[in-house]
């Protein structure tokens, strides 16, 4: 139970001025969501988005679970994030970027918006994007990103943005979902100081597939050489030049999708998940005024990748919907030392640092009182997501990092809730480290069971969502049946489908949620995603694996590694398959995809009816003793084996 003296509570001359000064003010406006679900939506709709016509209805749920939010309102989401800052904030520093060899560049809403204008109408004029074309982005984390998706969003095109450290494979697989007609890139960009390569990616997934791409759109960062293929390359930098700055924005529907983010569930290869655009840049924008405090002079840096949907709510949409200054860093946050991310903050007066977990536990470990060699003061919150902290971690980044005075928003949500669900309130939550606390206003989570009851304090359940929420998930690009029965097929409450998040959770006697982990198939490395379905696929393409089943095995820095156990086919003897099979993975998916530990066995814990018992395989990949009843495999023999194995690996 949570007892008052074993939380941290927020810094009272902080609270006094903070979006949500206390827990009264936070049951306030939980109170008034529950109390009136559609007028509390509306309120914040009407205050924060710049409508070009009324919507008819907050929320139609006539054709559940495929909800729609402000029902024929049009807007602009580029309008949200640049025009409309026009006025008073031109200029602003709307993106502050950090090169990875230091090269910094201020960029005001103004030149955002005549930069946006441009590529918009370089995009439209030259290539013949229009409304609802899908454009692939495989961008280095330059400007240039930022610029591709609000010009995306300005003429109604639908981005995908593939992150960088994806495979030609992988990207292939998603420019081909997705029917995409053009991809954006870059030659390249810095990490460590050294040129890497993007654009041969590109060449090779269109060698592989994609005919559907019309144009690749190339951004010179680096200038290293890279091949041509004339007729399909084009060169940004030379082509923009002679765009005009002015690009009348479309008028979209409220319903009209923003953009596509494949990411990977616990069956079958990774899902193009849909987001709108009037529900997604609300809850965007609301989000990073209420975790994150922005306002003012703020400097909000989150050191995601835009190649996630961290990067997409936190880097581009919400802080520039609010207004504020958004940093964009290139490299990574151990270069050319530990202190180089609080280098970063001292030099640009960083107000609220966003990042995950995986990079707290490297900073902590590579570096740990090198935060004191910086002056830190401008720092007010703190963040993480993408997995659970742990008490060591959380320890360090609030007394070595945040000097005891910020406030730690550990943040949980996911691609398909678009913007934060729960989460302290940087003014308002006394935290309990590593827990992610309660909803925030507006959203309703319980804690179920499988037949929909509310599990008890304690007691740990499903996390599930069940109302609504304007940021939520649209579908599943393609496939509408995937999207009912991913989300909304295992869990029903009162006979009424609710949305199931894969995590598992507890909340505590005060109501505190804590984050369990998945309970499905999915394992989060380094606050990566991925399935084992989808991994699994990609070892069996290796001729000589009979069977395969891979799970997620605690990692001390990455959080979870994967852990593959493989059964060769008869006579089949494979000396290098551990290297043979990690290169695949890279091929298939991508360097993220490697496995820690690949071990061969000779048989797998499968029951009569041939189910992979993989919660025994867990246990034998973290070295716990089995507790599970192993009388019903077909062969329990096989458990002693493995273990076996597993040890002298
Ligand atoms: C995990 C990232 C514990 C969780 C925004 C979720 C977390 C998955 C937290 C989504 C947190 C995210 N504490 N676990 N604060 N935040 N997760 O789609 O398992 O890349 O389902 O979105 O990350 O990962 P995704």
């Amino acid at each position: 139970m949570s007892t008052e003296k074993s939380l941290y509570q927020p810094n009272p001359e902080f609270a006094k001025n903070a979006y949500i000064p206390s827990m009264d003010a936070y049951w306030e406006l939980q109170n008034r969501a529950i109390e009136d679900y559609e007028g509390f939506w509306k309120g914040f709709a009407d205050e924060k988005i710049d409508w070009l016509a009324p919507y008819d209805k907050v929320l139609d749920e006539s054709n559940a679970p495929f909800y729609e939010w402000f029902t024929n309102g049009k807007l602009n989401v580029s309008n949200q994030c640049i025009d409309r800052h026009l006025a008073d904030k031109a200029d602003k520093t709307a993106i502050l970027f950090e090169g990875d060899r230091g090269d910094v560049e201020k960029i005001t809403y103004a030149q955002l918006s005549q930069r946006v204008n441009k590529m918009a109408n370089l995009l439209k004029n030259e290539f013949g994007v229009t409304k609802g074309d899908r454009v692939v982005l495989y961008m280095p984390m330059i400007p240039e990103a930022a610029y591709a998706m609000l010009a995306c969003a300005r003429i109604g095109a639908v981005h995908s943005i593939v992150f960088g450290g994806f495979s030609a494979e992988a990207l292939k697989d998603r420019i081909e979902d997705a029917q995409a007609k053009i991809v954006i890139t870059a030659d390249g960009a810095y990490r460590k100081g050294k040129p890497y390569l993007l654009k041969n990616v590109v060449d090779d997934a269109l060698f592989r597939g994609g005919e559907s791409i019309e144009a690749v759109l190339v951004v010179k960062r680096n200038n290293e050489p890279i091949e041509w293929v004339e007729g399909r390359d084009h060169n940004y930098n030379e082509l923009i030049r002679s765009q005009s700055d002015v690009c009348p924005f479309e008028i979209m529907d409220s319903e009209d999708p923003l953009f596509l983010l494949y990411t990977s569930g616990s069956t079958g290869k990774p899902k193009g998940v849909q987001h709108s655009s009037a529900g997604f840049i609300l809850w965007a924008q609301m989000t990073t005024e209420w975790v994150f405090d922005v306002k003012g002079d703020d400097i909000f840096w989150c050191t995601a990748d835009v190649g996630w949907i961290t990067g997409h709510t936190y880097i581009v949409y919400g802080p520039l919907a609010a207004g504020t200054t958004t940093v964009m860093f290139e490299g990574v946050p151990i270069y050319p030392d530990a202190g180089r991310a609080w280098k970063m903050v001292q030099d640009h007066k960083i107000t609220q640092f966003y990042t995950a977990p995986t990079a707290i536990r490297v900073l902590h470990k590579m570096g740990k009182d090198e935060p004191k060699k910086y002056d830190l003061s401008s720092l007010k919150v703190l963040g993480t997501v993408g997995e659970p902290i742990d008490p060591a971690a959380w320890k360090w980044y609030y007394e070595t990092v945040g000097n005891s005075k910020c406030a730690i928003v550990d943040t949980w949500w996911q691609t398909e809730t678009g913007g934060h669900i729960i989460t302290p309130l940087p003014g308002a939550t006394p935290i309990k480290p590593g827990c992610a606390t309660f909803a925030l206003p507006g959203i309703m989570t319980e804690i179920l069971s499988y037949e929909g009851i509310s599990k008890e304090a304690g007691e740990p359940g499903l996390l599930c969502i069940t109302k609504p929420w304007p940021s939520m998930i649209r579908n599943i690009w393609g496939d509408p049946e995937r999207y009912k029965k991913a989300y909304f097929g295992d869990v029903a409450k009162d006979g009424k489908p609710v949305y199931f998040s894969g995590d598992g959770a507890v909340a505590d006697e005060a109501g505190y949620i804590t984050i369990v982990g998945r309970v499905d198939d999915v394992i989060n490395v380094s606050g990566h995603r991925m399935g084992t379905a989808e991994i699994e696929a990609a070892v069996k393409e290796d001729n000589s694996v009979a069977e395969v089943a891979v799970v997620g095995c605690p990692h001390d820095i990455k959080g979870e590694s994967i852990f593959i156990y493989i059964v060769l086919k008869e006579g089949h003897i494979n000396a290098d398959i551990k290297n043979h099979i990690n290169e695949l993975l890279a091929t298939e998916i991508g360097n993220i995809a490697k496995a820690d530990h690949i071990i061969e066995v000779p048989g797998l814990p499968k029951t009569r009816s041939g189910k992979i018992m993989r919660r025994i395989l867990r246990s034998i990949a973290k070295h716990e003793e089995i507790t599970q009843d192993i009388s019903t495999l077909e062969d329990p023999s096989i458990v002693k084996q493995i273990e076996t194995t597993a040890r002298e690996a």
